[in-house]
């Protein structure tokens, strides 16, 4: 339990003791100054994932060593294992990494440093699926036996991936909506239509269409009324049903945007979610065995 680049490599107890932890952090049974310190590396752009983890480096006595790719040696060409290599021997006691290198971290199994990964490409995204599971535990306590749709460009989600594993592990039933260009058949799920989902959903996770990932532009003018989340559709929801996006959102295209800050949205509690989570993670990764010693209950 070195390093941390997928959602698979947590045993189901692990999954279960991260969200435990995040949980008495939140309670602020919190813990006590871990005196460590990280780099961030994003070679990707990112407003939630880095700046909670900021937070949480900061909330766990956790020092920061400033790292932006534009002004560093990246610019001369040095690779990205030189990079995570120099930061280990000036002292780093831990590295969060964002590349656009889908499975860029097999490169780096040698580093002796926990390396976090805060999104591989269209990889994975295993500190965001921890903390979209917290949040889901919060609402409904159970994982066994909930509907979860997953809704959007599935192709190019490193969410939904992780999501889908780590949810299905769990005992969730999960299902997708998606236009077929966008479907992952490396996923087994079924395909429903944006109609059934609304209905069957208790929790209902949309996601953003990433333009930026796409080889031909996406005309996305009707996707709303074909794929997303309308206002009547909304109204169709089960009574508790969640509604959850990990964010950056396209305001009018997966969703409408009146429903964004709607009763049932647990949009902008995922990015509180978010720091807990991630100083859970931090304490478990920094700490001896992988385990939180640091933690006073
Ligand atoms: N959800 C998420 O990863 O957002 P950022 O790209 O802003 O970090």
């Amino acid at each position: 339990m070195n390093h941390f680049f997928s959602i698979n490599d947590l045993s189901k107890d692990e999954i279960y003791r991260i969200l435990d932890d995040a949980q008495h952090i939140q309670e602020q049974r919190t813990i006590r100054s871990l005196n460590k310190t990280a780099a961030l590396l994003f070679y990707e752009p990112s407003t939630r994932t880095k700046l909670s983890f900021e937070k949480a480096c900061i909330n766990s006595g956790v020092s920061l060593l400033s790292f932006t790719p534009e002004t560093s040696s990246v610019t001369k060409g040095e690779s990205l294992y030189d990079t995570v290599k120099t930061i280990e021997a000036i002292g780093a006691d831990l590295v969060v990494i964002r590349h656009g290198q889908e499975r860029y971290y097999e490169e780096l199994s040698n580093i002796s440093i926990p390396i976090i990964n805060a999104g591989d490409g269209t990889g994975e995204h295993p500190t965001q699926s921890l903390l979209d599971l917290f949040t889901i535990r919060q609402e409904f306590n159970r994982f066994e036996g909930l509907n979860v749709v997953i809704c959007g460009d599935i192709l190019h989600s490193r969410v939904a991936r992780s999501n889908a594993q780590a949810l299905m592990r769990l005992g969730a039933h999960v299902k997708m909506v998606s236009q077929s260009e966008w479907q992952d058949p490396s996923l087994s799920v079924d395909y429903i239509h944006m109609d059934e989902a609304v209905e069957e959903a208790d929790v209902l996770m949309l996601l953003r269409v990433q333009k930026e990932r796409h080889k031909q532009q996406a005309d996305v003018n009707d996707y709303l009324t074909k794929y997303g989340l309308t206002v009547d559709r909304e109204k169709r929801m089960k009574k508790d049903s969640i509604i959850m996006h990990p964010a950056p959102v396209n305001r009018g295209v997966e969703i409408d945007s009146s429903l964004i800050e709607c009763d049932r949205s647990r949009i902008f509690k995922q990015m509180t979610n978010g720091v807990a989570i991630r100083q859970a993670i931090i304490n478990t990764y920094t700490t001896k065995g992988g385990k939180s010693y640091e933690l006073t209950y």
